[in-house]
């Protein structure tokens, strides 16, 4: 079947699934939108309620839809899966949304589906590692949405502590999207020049942007009940990259083969993204102490992907 490369199908409406489908429609052009969720009423809902922005944004036509809606799609979002509760870590989910991830992944595969997967549900490392082996598609068609909202919350948090646009700022964070994440202030930059040279940031101050990075998930929730639109926003701009053959750098949650010298898992690392999916992923230099912290998020997720 010839794929429909403007085709998105999105399987899981909650609160993130929604939020992306109206994120992804105000910011690219898609012909085919499909939705699927066991709740079908949300779903009828949703659809009727997008299409009332589709005269302001887009032509695209909106649809509930099956699994077997995802045979001739480009990307296959997945944030189906059961969110954090207050207090709970994202890898206390794993069970359950593995279990969940494979009654998806196993029919979207057999309707012929050849695109790329484009997972956020948690924990996203993990399970776009499982997505990948469930599914045996090449590693460049899966692509976790990794520590690309971890990088959105550092930048905020570095431009508001330098008082400077946070455009302004380049620097990833990296590792699991959790709380073993850390930020390469090695290679970090403000306006082209390294951090460094702007500011000397003591081990504490460093420490402390790690952690409000890694809290401020956990916040949103005690607060509110859900982490969205944040989240909805990087699954966005990871399928404009794809639709529109965009070569754009965003760290994400991708393959590792040798890079960092680890292998066999997806870890938040930057990578390349176009119509291939995962074009190149790049190793980004790394102090020792960054590498230690890289290899400590990687065995931790190792020890849980061998209890699956
Ligand atoms: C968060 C969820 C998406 O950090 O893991 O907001």
């Amino acid at each position: 079947m010839k794929i429909n490369q403007r085709k998105v199908l999105l399987v899981g409406d909650g609160a993130v699934g929604s939020s992306f489908a109206f994120s992804l429609l105000q910011n690219c052009q898609v012909d085919e939108l499909v939705i699927t969720d066991l709740k079908k009423d949300h779903v009828n809902g949703d659809v009727a309620d997008l299409e009332d922005i589709i005269p302001l944004e887009s032509n695209t036509k909106i649809s509930a839809g099956e699994y077997s809606d995802a045979q001739d799609a480009a990307i296959v979002v997945i944030t189906a899966g059961v969110p954090r509760k207050p207090g709970e870590s994202r890898l206390d989910l794993v069970q359950k949304n593995y279990q969940i991830l494979k009654s998806i992944v196993e029919p979207i595969v057999a309707s012929g589906f050849q695109g790329c997967f484009v997972v956020s549900s948690n924990p996203v490392d993990i399970l776009t590692t499982l997505t990948q082996k469930l599914s045996g598609f090449p590693k460049n068609k899966v692509i976790g949405t990794g520590t690309s909202l971890d990088t959105a919350r550092l930048k905020v948090a570095l431009a508001q502590k330098l008082n400077v646009a946070v455009n302004d700022i380049n620097s990833y964070v990296l590792g699991e999207h959790g709380d073993s994440s850390f930020v390469n202030f090695e290679e970090t930059t403000v306006l082209g020049r390294p951090l460094a040279e702007l500011i000397t940031l003591a081990e504490t101050d460093k420490e402390e942007l790690e952690q409000q990075v890694r809290s401020k998930g956990g916040y949103i929730i005690q607060n509110k009940g859900a982490t969205f639109y944040g989240v909805a926003r990087c699954l966005a701009q990871i399928c404009q990259a794809i639709l529109d053959n965009q070569n754009l750098v965003v760290p994400i949650s991708a393959p590792l083969n040798g890079e960092y010298g680890l292998y066999d898992m997806y870890l938040g690392s930057p990578a390349i993204i176009n119509n291939e999916g995962i074009a190149q992923v790049i190793a980004t230099p790394l102090s020792q102490d960054e590498l230690k912290k890289m290899k400590i998020s990687a065995t931790q997720l190792a020890a849980i992907l061998e209890q699956i």
